[in-house]
């Protein structure tokens, strides 16, 4: 299975780090994943505005076909007034509906206040409850004093829930596995 760590904003270090000690992880527990890391940072973003699909960059076709092409993703998001980044709505709203459907999705968000953290149930799950995502039922918030100076995580509790992710969604790999995927139409 393809899976994609995708890193939802283009400004902060702290979810790529995220995504990282993940890689690590899923790699000690299941190798036979194929892993990518999708840095939103890399691409030149334009907005979904109505325009026919074959008129944007080839950065967001690449986006699309990434997004499309993958069996599962590890969504890493800083949390932004209160909510997503913009930049990773705008990713969500260039996908078709079914692009997500019966896949398996993690969530580990980093933000400045401890509090942000039910922005994940709040505002990220519905989005992904609407593409009927298999969200699994534990994701990671992560802050500031999680890190040391140079973004490693330090906070062996943060660590351990982590892994816990890590175990959680290769069963739920495993789950998708075993559902009926409908070919989505082209754009
Ligand atoms: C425009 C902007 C808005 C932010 N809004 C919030 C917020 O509402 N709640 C919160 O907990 N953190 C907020 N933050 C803090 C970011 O979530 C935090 O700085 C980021 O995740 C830290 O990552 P970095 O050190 O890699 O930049 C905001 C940061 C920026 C740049």
């Amino acid at each position: 299975m393809k899976i994609l760590l995708v890193d939802g904003t283009i400004i902060g270090r702290k979810t790529g780090a995220i995504l990282k000690q993940i890689e690590t992880y899923i790699k000690e527990f299941d190798g036979s994943l194929e892993l990518e890391l999708l840095h939103l940072a890399d691409f030149e973003h334009q907005f979904v505005d109505g325009r026919p699909f074959d008129q944007y960059n080839t950065d967001m076709k690449t986006l699309v076909k990434k997004f499309e092409e993958a069996d599962g993703y590890i969504l890493a998001t800083p949390i932004f007034q209160g909510s997503i980044p913009g930049v990773l709505k705008n990713a969500f709203d260039f996908l078709h509906p079914k692009a997500l459907r019966y896949k398996p999705v993690s969530i580990v968000a980093n933000g400045g206040t401890q509090q942000h953290h039910l922005v994940v149930e709040n505002q990220l799950k519905p989005i992904l409850d609407y593409f009927r995502a298999l969200v699994t039922p534990n994701y990671v918030y992560t802050h500031a004093s999680h890190f040391d100076k140079d973004n490693n995580i330090i906070d062996e509790n943060v660590l351990e829930r982590l892994q816990e992710l890590v175990r959680v969604f290769g069963k739920y790999c495993e789950l998708s596995n075993d559902l009926p995927k409908e070919p989505i139409d082209q754009h």
